[in-house]
């Protein structure tokens, strides 16, 4: 007897060549009854791109970084140039948008699949932070029919679940849980002479170099801070941070009554993602190795302290502040993790280099993405200007 065969889920990965755009390619390669792949995006890696499109069989192919490929084999279209990932989602037509890009490279590609009405599994919490704003304003015009934005980072993934069902008017908190990254219990004093090859050397998860060194400024939190604000619209005063160094529990939510529901698994990022990837709120078996809480012994949390992590009550005045700010903190962020990964600015110059960034630009009301696109190119003009700043403050 012929049995009924489901459709499988098209998706699309942008950043596929990634650590997000890898672990999502590895739940593939697990059920690939349930995902086929329609679309692969990278930047600079064409080789691994071509061999992930050959392994995936995959029909449409963007490479951003490149103007021309002549060794591609023809097996399948390759986009390239600026705008090839948002013409790789136009061409591949998925069900689904795997925005693994990093930085606000993934803003253009994310917002044009939200706006297409295609759903997207967000890791780019850089281009939310960016365009909350519009972003939230798209969602909230009746007549657009936009694409639901999934979340994809484990802290947010974890709420998304704890919130299932349940009404936002009986939240008391949201809390996100930071491990402290590797400069926890580092003397202060000894943060001036840490190199790139230290800072990227996360205790808990395995992730790209960008994402490492903000999770040891603290940067990542601050931008969490900034994600879930606009994933959850909740009052901002109802997020809170936790340092918690064993990255098991990810997010809690305290309710009204003061009961507090934690999500806990092992710190792997497979988990979120195929939570995201599952079909119809479907999870996935046997993604994850299993947690063991009593190998794990305890569990321990700990107050952020804002004098070592200066970071997240920056971003938080940049909500308050509102407009281009939290575009301009995120810009002035990824220029300077460029800047500290090429040995040209120090560590701890790089939320002072945020800090003077916010000096230097006004923010302003903006209304689309070629205004925040903007905003790049003028943080990145003032960068010389900038570490100089630092350098003599
Ligand atoms: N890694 C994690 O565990 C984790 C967890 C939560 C959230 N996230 C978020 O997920 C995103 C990706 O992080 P990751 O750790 O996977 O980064 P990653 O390992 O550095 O990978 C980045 C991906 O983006 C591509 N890319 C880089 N610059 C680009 C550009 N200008 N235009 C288009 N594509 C570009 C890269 O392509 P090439 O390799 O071909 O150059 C690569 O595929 C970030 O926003 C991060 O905050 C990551």
């Amino acid at each position: 007897m012929q049995g009924y065969v489901m459709s499988r889920k098209k998706i699309c990965v942008i950043g596929a060549t990634g650590s997000i755009g890898s672990a999502t390619l590895a739940i593939v390669r697990q059920f690939p009854e349930k995902f086929e792949v329609v679309g692969l995006g990278a930047h600079s890696r064409v080789e691994d791109l071509q061999r992930l499109v050959e392994e995936f069989s995959v029909p449409w192919a963007a490479c951003t970084g490149i103007s021309c490929c002549s060794e591609w084999k023809k097996t399948s279209r390759l986009l390239v140039g600026e705008s090839a990932a948002q013409q790789l989602i136009e061409a591949s037509d998925p069900d689904l948008v795997i925005s693994a890009i990093v930085g606000i490279a993934g803003l253009a590609p994310t917002f044009y699949a939200l706006n297409a009405g295609i759903d997207v599994l967000l890791a780019n919490k850089e281009s939310l932070v960016c365009a909350g704003e519009l972003i939230k304003r798209m969602r909230d015009n009746a007549s657009l029919r936009v694409g639901r934005l999934i979340p994809a980072d484990s802290e947010h993934s974890s709420l998304d679940q704890l919130l299932h069902r349940q009404g936002r008017d009986q939240v008391r908190s949201l809390v996100l849980t930071a491990s402290g990254g590797p400069f926890l219990h580092k003397p202060l004093s000894e943060l001036k002479s840490v190199t790139p090859r230290i800072a990227v050397a996360h205790p808990t998860w395995q992730m790209g170099p960008k994402i490492s060194v903000d999770s040891a400024t603290m940067v990542n939190k601050a931008l969490e801070v900034i994600e879930a604000y606009w994933l959850f619209e909740v009052d901002l005063d109802q997020i809170d941070v936790i340092i918690h160094p064993q990255s098991i529990v990810h997010a809690l939510v305290e309710f009204h009554d003061g009961a507090i529901f934690a999500h806990l698994s092992t710190p792997d990022m497979r988990g979120p993602l195929s939570y995201g990837l599952g079909i119809e709120g479907q999870r996935l078996p046997n993604v994850m190795r299993p947690l063991r809480l009593a190998d794990v012994g305890a569990l321990t949390f700990l107050q952020l302290d804002n004098e070592r992590f200066p970071a997240i009550a920056l971003a938080r005045q940049c909500v308050e502040r509102g407009g281009t700010a939290p575009a301009i903190f995120n810009c002035a962020n990824e220029e300077a993790v460029e800047l500290f990964l090429q040995n040209e600015l120090r560590f701890v110059d790089i939320v002072p280099f945020i800090e003077e960034t916010l000096q230097c630009i006004e923010a302003t009301s903006y209304g689309s993405v070629e205004d925040l696109v903007e905003v790049q190119m003028k943080v990145a003009s003032l960068k010389s200007e900038i570490v100089r700043r630092c350098n003599h403050g």
